[in-house]
């Protein structure tokens, strides 16, 4: 059955790039600089390497995880800033394979590349995009490839089943943050998640939840010693 699941990969602080650049190409920014730091456990990986046409890598547990993804997505939903990042080094054969959907405000005709890859822009919204990327998965899951602004909305409009986050051991001090206010949550209210799967190494941390969704906050008695344990 597919489930919509998103990959992240975060500093310990919590940021998924560098410091937002305003400007056409981040790729040359601080922003990337944060970026490359975060997801260098990804570009080492042969699983990734190979998907690139590039020679080498390492064929480890990461690499191992790199593949599983890949394997378990038979579509994608990613945000426009990413994937126009993504358009010049992805090349003529990108990584994915699989028809991706490319949440946007900017209509363009649908971009068709080898080995399986089209990008689609949808201006319908996310819904909508998640929704168009179910029906081309063919039951296998469909996977939110980022960036943050769109797995945010994703996340907030309870789309998400299940999130895989990428914890490498750095801090950046500044940059663009995956979880913060624009999840637009009320106040006493969060969003719970189970986790169910952590898998340790020593260039990333990968820690999968499934997402249950959103609860109310409450303050209760558990502190004064006298309320039970739920
Ligand atoms: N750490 C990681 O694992 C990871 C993974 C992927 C990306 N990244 C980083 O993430 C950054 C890019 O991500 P980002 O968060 O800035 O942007 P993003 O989520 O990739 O794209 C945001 C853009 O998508 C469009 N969009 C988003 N929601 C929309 C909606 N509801 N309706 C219509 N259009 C919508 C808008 O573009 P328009 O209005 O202009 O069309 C918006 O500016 C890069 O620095 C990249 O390196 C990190």
């Amino acid at each position: 059955m597919t489930k919509v699941t998103a990959q992240m990969s975060v500093s310990l602080d919590g940021y998924y790039a560098g410091p937002e650049h305003n400007g056409d190409s981040w790729m040359e920014s601080a922003e990337a600089a944060g970026f490359f730091r975060i997801t260098r456990w990804v570009i080492d990986a042969m699983a990734w390497r190979e998907r690139l046409g590039f020679a080498g890598g390492q064929h480890d547990t990461n690499s191992r995880l790199i593949a599983e993804t890949f394997a378990a997505a038979g579509a994608y939903v990613m945000g426009r800033r990413m994937a126009d990042g993504g358009e010049v080094p992805w090349g003529e054969e990108p990584p994915f394979r699989a028809p991706v959907f490319v949440v946007t405000n900017r209509p363009r005709a649908t971009l068709v590349r080898a080995g399986g890859t089209s990008f689609t822009y949808v201006t319908g919204g996310v819904a909508s995009a998640v929704e168009q990327a179910r029906a081309a998965a063919d039951g296998k899951n469909v996977a939110v490839a980022g960036g943050g602004k769109l797995l945010r909305q994703v996340l907030a409009a309870g789309l998400l089943d299940e999130l895989e986050i990428h914890v490498a051991p750095v801090v950046l001090g500044a940059g663009m943050r995956l979880l913060d206010g624009g999840l637009g949550l009320a106040d006493r209210e969060a969003i719970e998640l189970t986790p169910t799967r952590v898998v340790h190494t020593p260039q990333v941390t990968h820690i999968r939840y499934a997402v249950s969704g959103r609860a109310a906050l409450r303050l209760d008695d558990r502190g004064s010693g006298t309320g039970q344990p739920g």
